[in-house]
């Protein structure tokens, strides 16, 4: 347990901590790409959500339960996520309160997403995370109001990895540095926080399941259905926001990490893609740039963004060689 003279409260601390497991027993067990349109939960129609559906974009949610039982089976001790829509303009910020609960609203879509939240978040390791990234050099926050608003795509992308809500999670805010500095400074910032992480995780011994809640091309329609959930309506925004999503999932999918750098500053440009938030580019530096095939669950639209459910499954390749440190 991280005892209370140690706890981060400041970006500016340089503290010792003491952990109940020993240190370098952790490990990521997996991570996923996540999209959090908030439409996947309103086809759902889970009971935390007010609005109901007829259902819709199912695709989508048939990769998602997939990965429910693939985490079912894993059992981590927690569940990462990086959200491009807890926006903080003054550091990474880390949730740090140990339950949270509340009514998060999607300012965009409200009529389909009024989602009544409770969840268990891991302190510690919000601590521990907090500690490796001052000591990479980051400016760093812990969110500790009790009566903090979770947003939607951390909500989003963990109901739809864990309805169920058994697994405690750890959210981790998207500093908006993508959109004030340049591309390289931007992208080096996650990489410091995806080692980081990392590092945080092995030191106090979690088994974790890390989530980037991503969309891919972020070109979208700005009017919808008279029936949301009318499928006979929904494609991707166009041909080329089409092709470039599928370049660049072959290219995640087979880990081709030198061609992924190159296009990735394009592919932003080309269809305003949501990963410029930089929640892919953490996850990716946190698993060390693996040199493992990723599955694609799924691939489909939401209101012409396109959308990609894939998987990186570490355990399978743990005794594979690691890619070059913590840099594309
Ligand atoms: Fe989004």
């Amino acid at each position: 347990m991280l005892s209370k003279e140690n706890s981060v409260v400041s970006p500016s601390l340089s503290i010792t901590t003491k952990w109940e497991k020993p240190p370098g027993s952790g490990e990521i067990l997996a991570g996923f790409l996540a999209p959090h349109p908030p439409h996947l939960v309103y086809g759902e129609n889970p009971s935390q959500n007010r609005p109901k559906s007829q259902g819709g974009w199912d695709t989508l949610r048939w990769g998602y339960q997939r990965c429910r039982e693939k985490i079912k089976a894993l059992k981590p001790d927690v569940i990462l996520v990086h959200s491009p829509h807890w926006q903080t303009v003054v550091g990474h910020h880390f949730l740090r309160v140990p339950k949270l609960s509340g009514l998060s609203v999607d300012p965009i879509f409200p009529h389909l997403f009024q989602y009544e939240f409770e969840m268990s978040v891991d302190v510690e390791l919000a601590d521990a995370c907090a500690e490796a990234a001052i000591e990479q050099g980051l400016l760093v926050k812990q969110m500790t109001n009790p009566n903090f608003r979770v947003d939607y795509g951390t909500i989003v992308s963990l109901h739809m990895l864990n309805p169920d809500w058994d697994i405690p999670i750890l959210g981790i805010s998207a500093h908006n540095s993508p959109y004030y500095f340049s591309h390289d400074d931007a992208q080096d910032q996650m990489i410091k926080l995806g080692q980081a992480t990392r590092q945080a995780i092995e030191k106090t011994g979690r088994r974790a399941v890390l989530a980037a809640s991503n969309t891919l091309s972020h070109l979208h329609f700005d009017r919808e259905p008279a029936l949301p959930e009318d499928m006979s309506q929904e494609h991707i925004y166009n041909f080329e926001q089409y092709q470039w999503d599928m370049k660049i999932i072959e290219l995640l999918k087979q880990g081709r990490w030198d061609e992924f750098q190159r296009m990735f500053p394009e592919f932003i440009e080309k269809t305003a893609a949501e990963i410029k938030a930089g929640s892919l580019m953490w996850m990716l530096s946190a698993m060390n740039f693996p040199a493992v095939e990723a599955q694609v669950h799924a691939y489909g639209p939401v209101i012409g963004t396109g959308n990609a459910v894939m998987e990186w499954d570490l355990q399978a390749c743990r005794s594979s060689k690691p890619h070059a440190e913590g840099r594309l």
